[in-house]
């Protein structure tokens, strides 16, 4: 199911105790146009907070939040605030801390600086009790993100790079995805999914953005609900997850697998 509006009056439609996994990464308060409506970083966390607190109550018992949040430069904290908000005021646990390594990262052109090539996926569930990873099926699906055969907490993916454009409101240059901001690479939601859920489960995703979550969960025989607040965003989703000619979708998940934004352009111009 994919919803057009916003993720807090939209989930506190959905009944409690509804979904198995959410997989989602919120904006991030850097100055894009589809959060220009936060006046402060103070709005945004007491923004955060309330989709935070639906997000654990559609959460069922046994399910799995799956928290994507980076720090930079311009708020070097957030995702620990994030973090703490959730862990220290909503009472989730922390059950594991990933490092999605994004190795191609564009480089900082500051000698002030380290260039950022650091993303954090918080895992979060209600309890720690009776949690059953299947490393295997995510091992098997992306071998090349562990390095080693250990199902460890660093996945190297790299991050879907597209045009450099000055869409920042705070001056900044920042590096799109193929399809507008930075979307989710397939390989992530991918290893989250297979790790957490199996087949027929409901997977939500309450900042859609490019839909990769619906997309993957479609390809992996899973529930999916989508909710998107940008009209655009939204019709961008729906014509990934229900193309008009069927090769795109698998050209699409494809070159997202290789974070190769030129191969499905091209593609896409030929069929
Ligand atoms: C960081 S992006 C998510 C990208 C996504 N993970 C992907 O794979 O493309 C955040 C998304 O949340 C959407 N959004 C912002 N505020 C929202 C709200 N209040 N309700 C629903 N969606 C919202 C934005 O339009 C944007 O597409």
């Amino acid at each position: 199911m994919i919803i057009h509006g916003d993720c807090i009056e939209e989930l506190s439609k959905m009944d409690s105790e509804s979904v198995d996994c959410i997989i989602t990464s919120p904006p991030y308060w850097k100055g894009f146009a589809y959060e220009a409506y936060f006046n402060s970083y103070a709005q945004y966390i007491r923004w955060s907070k309330k989709w935070l607190a639906e997000c654990k109550r559609v959460l069922k018992p046994t399910g799995t939040l799956w928290l994507n949040v980076i720090n930079d430069s311009e708020v070097s904290t957030r995702a620990f605030e994030l973090l703490n908000i959730a862990t220290e005021e909503l009472m989730y646990k922390l059950h594991d801390t990933v490092i999605w390594y994004r190795f191609n990262q564009q480089p900082c052109n500051s000698n002030r600086q380290l260039t950022n090539q650091v993303e954090y996926v918080f895992m979060l569930r209600h309890t720690s009790a009776g949690v059953e990873l299947n490393k295997e099926a995510a091992y098997n699906q992306n071998p090349t993100i562990f390095k080693t055969k250990n199902v460890g907490n660093v996945w190297e993916i790299p991050f879907n790079q597209g045009d450099k454009v000055s869409k920042n409101d705070f001056g900044r240059k920042e590096t799109k995805s193929q399809y507008g901001h930075s979307g989710f690479p397939t390989a992530l939601v991918e290893t989250c999914m297979l790790l957490s859920t199996k087949e027929d489960d409901v997977i939500l995703d309450c900042f859609a953005g490019t839909g990769t979550v619906g997309l993957v969960a479609k390809r992996h025989k899973r529930n999916y609900i989508m909710i998107e607040k940008d009209q655009s965003y939204y019709n961008l989703i729906t014509e990934r997850l229900f193309p008009s000619t069927p090769e795109i979708e698998v050209d699409i998940v494809e070159a997202d697998k290789a974070g190769c934004s030129k191969c499905s352009r091209k593609k896409r111009i030929k069929s």
